[in-house]
């Protein structure tokens, strides 16, 4: 249905909803400035089972699916100095996948049934478009790293998370290209279960760039995936494993897993890791020769790739771009709303009726 047109207004509100996953979040965006980004973690939840449970996801995002959004409009009102409701929204944007089909139908049919109940215009928004276009989203001082004015095209986006990585290319939102993607492990999912190798827990990747931090980085020379490879694709599969018969070669000799040794393995695997993605991203600057490269997905939050990753860019004279918080960086509704404000004002709205879970939708 396009029965929606959009209002001409200079500021347009929306609610974003993502529950695509573990985290149950809201957001609310006047145009691409974040009101409010309210995420609700269920790692509590998972972590006795050392990964995301989908049923246990579908059920805790159903407990505090209206909680979340009601936080989200009090904390935009205060923000924004006036009182918002439901009907201040100018539309509702809520992620249809790729990710948990139990899960997204949560956030999916609250998004339906606001939407029906106060006449407003559905965005189905496709999760990873949420997280490449993260950087575009203001945080709350209204500064943003980047503004859809300042893109230089081609853009390419690297996109690192839990469930994904792929590399972009556009020449206009709404219309993108996949170029690459892993044959494989996601490179989230890979430092996840390092890290949890290493027993540091579930989810384990941000403790294991920690400890990374106190060790050497050249201590185990861990292979660097695709490395004599031609294609522009990732694999993670590989070198966990080769940490795995690295960590259970150590067991059998009897040797302890000390706070060194784990920091040493956490900084060679992410050595590895960090250059498997420079070398592909190098590829792709080598042919496309983009003026920016966007950055999304929760791994971005580690800084020893993101610094790898920018030198890499800077060499190459394009500008490197990542979200403005940390917030901004995993699951979350303000990615949603960013994505879904773009798509507000292009006038791409959906029916209610026929909107459904994509679990594997694909963003080109
Ligand atoms: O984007 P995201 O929140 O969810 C998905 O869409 O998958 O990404 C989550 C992933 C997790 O796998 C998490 O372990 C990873 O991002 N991550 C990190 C770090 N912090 C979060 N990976 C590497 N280093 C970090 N510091
Ligand atoms: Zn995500």
């Amino acid at each position: 249905m396009n029965d929606y047109k959009r209002t001409k207004t200079e500021y347009i509100y929306i609610l974003g909803i993502d529950t695509s996953c573990d985290d149950t979040s809201a957001a609310v965006l006047k145009n691409t400035l974040v009101l409010s980004n309210v995420i609700s973690s269920q790692d509590d939840l998972h972590k006795q089972w050392g990964g995301v449970v989908p049923d246990l996801a579908r059920r805790a995002h159903a407990e505090r699916i209206d909680k979340v959004i009601a936080e989200a409009l009090q904390r935009a009102s205060i923000n924004e100095g006036k009182k918002l409701r439901i009907r201040n929204m100018n539309a509702i944007a809520v992620t249809f996948g790729p990710g948990l089909a139990i899960a997204l139908e949560v956030g999916i049919n609250k998004a339906k049934q606001l939407c029906t109940e106060y006449k407003l215009p559905l965005i189905a928004v496709n999760h990873m478009e949420g997280h490449l276009l993260s950087a575009l989203a203001a945080n709350s001082h209204g500064k943003s790293p980047l503004t859809v004015s300042e893109l230089i095209y081609p853009v390419i986006g690297l996109l690192i998370s839990g469930g994904h990585t792929e590399i972009i290319k556009f020449n206009k939102l709404g219309k993108y290209e996949l170029l690459g993607e892993t044959l494989d492990d996601a490179c989230g999912e890979a430092f996840d279960k390092v890290a949890r190798m290493l027993g540091l827990g579930y989810p384990g990747a941000k403790a294991l760039a920690e400890f990374a931090k106190k060790g050497d980085e050249n201590a185990i020379r861990f292979p660097v995936p695709l490395e004599h490879d031609e294609r522009v694709a990732f694999s993670f599969s590989g070198l966990k494993t080769a940490v795995y018969y690295y960590l259970k070669k150590r067991e059998e000799a009897g040797k302890k897993l000390t706070p060194q040794v784990i920091a040493d393995v956490a900084a060679s695997f992410q050595k590895s890791a960090a250059l498997h993605l420079c070398q592909k991203l190098q590829m792709v600057l080598n042919k496309v020769n983009p003026g920016i490269v966007l950055l999304g997905g929760g791994v971005v939050a580690n800084i020893y790739i993101r610094n790898k990753l920018r030198t890499l860019v800077k060499n190459h004279g394009s500008r490197l771009i990542f979200p403005a918080t940390k917030k901004l960086f995993a699951d979350n509704g303000a990615m949603i709303a960013v994505a879904g404000y773009f798509k507000y004002m292009r006038g791409e709205f959906t029916d209610p009726a026929v909107l459904d879970r994509s679990p594997r939708a694909p963003l080109a």
